[in-house]
């Protein structure tokens, strides 16, 4: 195959990890391969994959994230769940499903809120779709009252009404880069070689993925890069045609933006810093925005209700962060108050979680959820 190349972002290393000559001996075989395929193995590699290793959460891992940072967030969709099973006539079997859980933090937290409504919890059967065995243990642990079952994927599920949270899912799953050049569309893909190691490279010809990009995009300008995720569509689309059929809600909240736009959002973060994107696959975290525009569109082609997307900072507002912030505060000592404060201010912040996660929820036609009822948050 001939190919364009562009500038290599990886240096030489005189020893390939087991996962990197995994890969570099696949794209010496047969070509180079795409984005999505590279993050795939990165990080769901069965034996060396980011994904298939250790607890890569918390301060001496490589990220946090919002349940880690306090128990306000899963106390806030404990309740945003009991709500909504409300508002679906309170059906007497739910399929609880956390797609992504980590250590099990924000369903623990979740169903704690959950002993206040005992009818809730004799509902639920409690589902968790996790491919990491260090993990599937934590989970274990913080959830052994609830008798979990796992699963690899959410293909699995059993049918029926099904109550869905993922939180920093769907940024970990594979996504595909377009750049426009010379008028087509042309798919980047990434290749090795010994002396420049894993690098960029642009396809010579257009390929059906091009026919994908957004039509109410502007014109593209030479050099412009489109990001597409046919494994969220696939996952947002699984999600609500399972709503419409059995009922349900879903709620999904992760990095990403709220209208389709050019501009690349691959990262790469190891130990809390960014690193980069073809530096030792599966030693680092691999993510990418989350086009929650094309989720929302999914979910109406399915014909389900779908709220926002909105910042989670409007969210939780709407929820009452502030007023759970202050219950939790009432007779600690100062400093664990300001511990709270604190929490509440990074996971809304408008200069951090607050504004950079977005929130969208997918419920049956004519339901509308809480968070996404007020005038800002919108939904259709
Ligand atoms: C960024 S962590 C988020 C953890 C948790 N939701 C939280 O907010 O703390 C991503 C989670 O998704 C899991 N995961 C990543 N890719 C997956 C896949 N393809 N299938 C199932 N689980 C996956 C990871 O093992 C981890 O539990």
């Amino acid at each position: 195959m001939h190919l364009r190349d562009q500038p290599a972002n990886a240096s030489r290393r005189p020893a390939l990890s087991p996962l990197s000559e995994r890969i570099a001996r696949r794209i010496s075989r047969g070509g180079p391969i795409t984005v999505g395929d590279y993050m795939a193995a990165a990080l769901g590699d069965a034996d060396h994959g980011y994904y298939r290793r250790a607890d890569p959460l918390g301060a001496k891992g490589d990220f946090t994230t919002a349940p880690e940072t306090s128990q306000l967030f899963g106390d806030l969709i404990g309740a945003w769940l009991i709500d909504c099973w409300d508002k679906l006539g309170r059906p007497a079997s739910v399929n609880l499903v956390e797609l992504g859980p980590g250590r099990g933090t924000l369903m623990a937290d979740a169903l704690r809120v959950g002993r206040r409504v005992p009818e809730w919890l004799s509902a639920i059967k409690l589902h968790l779709v996790e491919i990491n065995p260090a993990l599937r243990c934590l989970q274990a642990s913080a959830l052994q009252d609830h008798a979990p079952v796992w699963h690899d994927t959410l293909y699995g599920l059993p049918d029926g009404p099904t109550m869905l949270v993922a939180n920093e899912f769907l940024d970990a799953l594979p996504i595909r880069q377009l750049v426009y050049w010379d008028g087509n569309w042309l798919e980047r893909l990434v290749d090795w070689n010994e002396a420049a190691g894993f690098h960029f490279v642009l396809a010579p010809r257009p390929n059906a993925l091009s026919l994908l990009v957004p039509e109410d995009l502007p014109h593209p300008a030479q050099g412009s890069l489109c990001e597409l995720s046919p494994a969220v569509i696939a996952v947002g689309t699984e999600i609500a045609h399972r709503i419409a059929t059995f009922g349900g809600a879903a709620l999904l909240i992760d990095y990403g933006h709220t209208q389709s736009a050019f501009g690349e959002s691959l990262q790469a973060v190891r130990a809390h810093r960014m690193v980069a994107a073809l530096e030792n696959p599966g030693e680092a975290d691999l993510s990418a925005h989350v086009d929650f525009a094309a989720l929302v569109r999914v979910a109406r082609e399915a014909g389900t209700h779908a709220s926002g997307p909105t910042t989670q900072r409007a969210f939780l507002k709407a929820l009452g962060i502030d007023i759970r912030a202050d219950r939790l505060k009432r007779g600690r000592s100062a400093e664990a108050a300001a511990a709270i404060d604190r929490a509440a201010d990074r996971l809304t912040g408008a200069d951090a979680m607050g504004a950079l996660f977005k929130v969208a929820a997918i419920t049956p036609a004519g339901i509308v959820p809480a968070g996404f009822d007020g005038p800002a948050n919108g939904g259709s």
